[in-house]
Parts: C-alpha cells; sequence; structure tokens
C-alpha cells in the first residue's frame, strides 16, 4: 500500500514537472484504454507466431559458430551482472530484448548506426555497446522514457551499461514521441533498428512510420514483444515483406526483418 502510493505521488510529480511530461502521461493513459486495434485478435496472433517460429541458435552457430559462442557468453556474463546489481535497486526494471542475437548482429554486422528504443537497465544498451567498442565503430542512439514511478529515475537508466562504453552512447530520456523526431534529424541512415520500448500497437506504428525511409538498404529491423499485439504481422504484410524470422527469448517473442 505504501508503496503504490509513493509511486502515484511519483507518477504525479513527474506529470507536473514540465508540459512534455504532462502530455507524455496523457498519452499513455490514452493509449492504455484506446489503443488501435490489429487485424488479428491476440489468440490469433499468437498461433500465427508460434506457427512461423524457428530455432535462432542454429541459425546463428550455421552463420559464424565462434561468434555465436561468444556472443553466449556474454550473455551470461551480463545475466550474471545483472542477477547481483538489480535486485538492490528494490523496483523490478524488467528483463532484457533478445540480448545475445543482439550482440551477435553487431559484430557480425559492424554497423555505423544502430537505433534502439526502450533502455530500462540496459541488457540490450550494454550487449550493442559492448559490440561497437570491440568493432572499433559505430553509435548507439537509445530512446527511453524513465520510468516516473520512482523517485530518481535516471539513477538506473542503463545501470547495467559499462562507463568505457558510453563514450559511444546517445541517450534520450523524454520518451519516444519526444526523442524520435530528435534523433531522426542526427542520425542519417539506420543499420540496425530494436524497438523495445512502448509494446501499444500505436506506439510501434509512430516509431516506425518515422523511420522507416532512415533503414539502409541492408537494415536488420528487430521488434520485441510481438505477442503484444498483431503489429509486425500488420506491418509485413502492409509492406509485402515475406522474408523474416521470429525468435522466442525468456518467454516472449522478437520478429527480425532483414538479412542475417
Ligand atoms: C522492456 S524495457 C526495455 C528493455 C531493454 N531494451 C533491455 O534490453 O534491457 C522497456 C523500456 O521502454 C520504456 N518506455 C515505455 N514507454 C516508452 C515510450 N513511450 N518512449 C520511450 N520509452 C518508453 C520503459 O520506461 C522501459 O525503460
Amino acid at each position: 500500500m505504501k508503496k503504490m502510493s509513493e509511486n502515484l505521488l511519483n507518477i504525479i510529480k513527474f506529470g507536473f514537472k514540465s508540459p512534455e511530461n504532462f502530455r507524455v502521461l496523457a498519452g499513455k493513459a490514452v493509449e492504455r484504454f484506446f489503443d488501435e486495434k490489429g487485424s488479428l485478435s491476440k489468440e490469433e496472433n499468437l498461433k500465427w507466431i508460434k506457427k512461423n517460429c524457428s530455432d535462432y541458435s542454429e541459425i546463428f552457430r550455421n552463420i559464424n559458430n565462434k561468434l555465436w559462442e561468444e556472443s553466449l557468453k556474454c550473455a551470461s556474463e551480463l545475466k550474471l551482472k545483472a542477477n547481483n546489481v538489480l535486485p538492490e535497486i528494490g523496483y523490478d526494471l524488467g528483463g532484457g530484448g533478445i540480448y545475445p542475437v543482439l550482440y551477435f548482429l553487431t559484430k557480425l554486422k559492424k554497423p555505423n548506426r544502430i537505433f534502439e528504443t526502450g533502455v530500462a537497465a540496459g541488457f540490450s544498451s550494454q550487449m550493442f555497446l559492448k559490440a561497437i567498442y570491440e568493432n572499433g565503430q559505430g553509435i548507439l542512439y537509445s530512446s527511453d522514457l524513465l520510468y516516473f514511478r520512482l523517485a530518481e529515475p535516471q539513477k538506473y537508466v542503463g545501470i547495467l551499461v559499462e562507463e568505457r562504453f558510453k563514450k559511444n552512447w546517445k541517450l534520450f530520456i523524454k520518451g519516444d514521441e519526444i526523442n524520435i523526431p530528435k534523433i531522426k534529424k542526427e542520425i542519417g541512415k539506420i543499420d540496425i533498428f530494436h524497438y523495445d520500448s512502448d509494446k501499444s500497437y500505436r506506439g510501434r506504428a509512430f516509431a516506425v512510420k518515422q523511420l522507416e525511409k532512415l533503414f539502409n538498404a541492408g537494415a536488420v529491423i528487430i521488434f520485441d514483444d510481438i505477442q503484444d499485439n498483431s503489429h509486425f504481422y500488420d506491418y509485413l504484410r502492409k509492406k509485402q515483406i515475406d522474408k523474416f524470422h521470429i525468435f522466442e527469448f525468456e518467454n516472449k517473442y522478437a520478429g527480425v526483418i532483414g538479412d542475417l
């Protein structure tokens, strides 16, 4: 009960800090009740996902077995660190997006520009940045919205990211609606896009509409949590994309578009 009223107080404080914050909060509230409906129900979507899901470790082993082993090792080191660091916070920041794959693809493709939405504790950011550091090239742009339920959320965003990697990181924390138009102006072309922030249909559609013109010809596009609604399914159909993958990771599903 005490925690609930603390959370509520933090949300109210956040909302009244600036008109921008108030707009973000109002948008979230509206989305919760009036999100766009996709073409499939949740059950139909999940059925389609399961039918199209494949074993990513087999795919990546075939592409580069040594690199895949290295990716798994980095992922388990990060998991170990997270298991030590995150329980201390006393608030669940959530798990990470499909991070062994993010490291693998970044090492494999050596991208110049990566754009991710959704940072939280920073599993995905750490893995992208570690790979960028080892590649010796690339910048990661991240769009997040601080957890406004927490009293000092800025202390926790990307808490898993190592200091030595941060020189290749541009972090924006005002929410996709505000961050994406800003990032768009400076990023140029995007080689890897990872969507893992606002899980609503509308949020996903907004990000893609804003950014798709910036995707490089060989770009890899990854959507996390595609089981939440049929945005991924609808996007494939709308763009007539038939080359895609679906991977299961920690009981959730990621959709991937592009050549691996
Ligand atoms: C699932 S977590 C991201 C996990 C992260 N990719 C990782 O691998 O550790 C989702 C994050 O998206 C943020 N978020 C939610 N709505 C958002 C929005 N409208 N714009 C930007 N970030 C948002 C949340 O605050 C949270 O930090």
